[in-house]
């Protein structure tokens, strides 16, 4: 055993320095609990992939086998399949951008586009600007990069603009180097909510102004209730925003297949990255999505999801609404997100067992921290369990939330609170993003 190791591991002390933001979450040994079926899960984020019909992916798998098997099978370009580019081209029209083949970098998953931008851009010390809470895995690669993350907070529009030309002011006389604004525009992870047609420009402004990248992460944009989000920031800078796109969440998460899109020099150092990281991405998988966008009615697909999602949430917030009316929450209208805000003086993270015991798992909002924020809130998934669990989910939450309610009352050091100290906090004020 080495002098340096500890008793887990003896190689502990060769480690790069970079892998200390690697850190398993805390609570990750919970939601091994919390997969078990007797659990209603409202923490992961995994699409509902019973809702397509296995029949078209098998039948894509067969024609790419019978007409593309050597290609297929075989390593393939570090770019991507042309043919799918171009039918991703297609996907994103749909959001109002419009892009060259040539643009277009196929990525394992979106979260590869997110760790291959990350290495390119990303020294010691710098600095990431992103949404307060923001996506969970993007804080793990951001940090596995030494880079700090610097949040800015939002509200039911999303970010907001004056919040951010605060942080750049605050970095700039702190001498910082920010890099690029990371933003989950349509549908936010973890927060539900989207950004206004105005803010959006607004917030390309400022990024122009101040020279700072923008890095648009849309896995959710196609997933909308109602109507459409706005279009992307793609659509209308073409010089400023890397978007990164998927078919995790339109098609199935298992294909492993999203892309980049860059500026015209960024893109070529992706590719670059890209085929150091990986040689190629599966060609299998791509020639398959390029089969099933050719044959099937994908469009249609979609709008199958979002019936199915539009549904889901419409359990959750009916739920939260009648179990518990006096907390206040996000109203998504796409997506697979609600953030739900706490009294104060309530602990999500510290509350998770009990919850868990209950039956019902969530994921804390500190998750979603770079910086210790979000202790009172939650971010509740509806996009796998079924409304009937869903409903039964909410009705243990609010069991373990007026638990605890009534647990603090009771021991409070100050004595019991009054009536009106829980009614203080108890109706918390509008749902807490920043
Ligand atoms: C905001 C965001 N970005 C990226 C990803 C990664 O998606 P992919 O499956 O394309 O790697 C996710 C997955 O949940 C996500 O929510």
């Amino acid at each position: 055993m080495s002098v340096n190791g500890n008793n887990l591991d003896r190689w502990y002390s060769h480690y790069a320095e970079r892998t200390a933001g690697l850190t398993a979450s805390e609570v990750r040994a919970l939601f091994a609990v919390a997969s078990r079926p007797e659990v209603v899960s409202l923490a992961g984020g995994m699409p509902f992939v019973s809702a397509l019909p296995p029949e078209l992916v098998t039948s894509a798998m067969e024609r790419t086998m019978m007409n593309r098997g050597g290609v297929a099978l075989q390593y393939g370009s570090g770019q991507g399949v042309p043919l799918l580019r171009e039918q991703i081209l297609d996907v994103m029209a749909l959001e109002g951008i419009s892009a060259s083949v040539d643009d277009v970098v196929v990525t394992t998953g979106s979260q590869h586009a997110l760790e291959l931008v990350a290495k390119l851009f990303l020294d010691p010390g710098d600095v990431v600007i992103a949404e307060g809470p923001s996506y969970v895995t993007a804080l793990v690669v951001f940090r596995s990069f030494q880079a700090e993350v610097s949040h800015v907070a939002m509200d039911e529009q999303g970010m907001i603009p004056q919040a951010l030309r605060e942080t750049i002011a605050n970095l700039k006389a702190a001498g910082r180097r920010m890099k690029f604004l990371y933003t989950i525009p349509s549908f936010q992870n973890p927060a539900g909510v989207t950004l206004s047609w105005t803010r959006r420009m607004e917030i390309l402004e400022i990024a122009r102004e101040n020279d700072i990248l923008v890095v648009e992460d849309n896995p959710y944009g196609l997933l909308y209730f109602d109507s459409p989000p706005p279009h992307a920031m793609r659509s209308v800078d073409q010089d400023g925003v890397i978007y990164l796109g998927t078919f995790s969440k339109t098609l199935a998460p298992g294909l492993r297949v999203g892309w980049a899109v860059a500026p015209h020099a960024i893109r070529e150092k992706l590719v670059l990255a890209n085929e150091a990281a990986v040689l190629s991405p599966s060609s299998f998988t791509q020639l398959v999505i390029s089969e099933y966008l050719s044959s099937a009615d994908w469009r249609g697909q979609i709008d199958i999801f979002r019936g199915v999602y539009q549904e889901r949430r419409d359990a959750m917030l009916s739920a939260l609404q009648e179990h518990l009316p006096k907390l206040s929450w996000t109203v998504p209208t796409g997506g697979f997100y609600v953030w739900l805000t706490l009294p104060n003086y309530l602990d999500s993270k510290s509350m998770l067992p009990r919850a868990v015991k209950e039956l019902v798992a969530y994921t804390p909002g500190t998750a979603f921290y770079a910086d210790g924020g979000g202790r009172c809130n939650m971010r509740l998934s509806f996009c796998y369990p079924s409304p009937d669990f869903i409903r039964e989910g909410i009705r243990r939450l609010a069991t373990v939330i007026n638990g605890e309610l009534e647990l603090l009352q009771e021991f409070s050091q100050t004595g019991p609170l009054t009536r009106r100290e829980i009614e203080r906090h108890y109706i918390s004020p509008p749902p807490n993003l920043g």
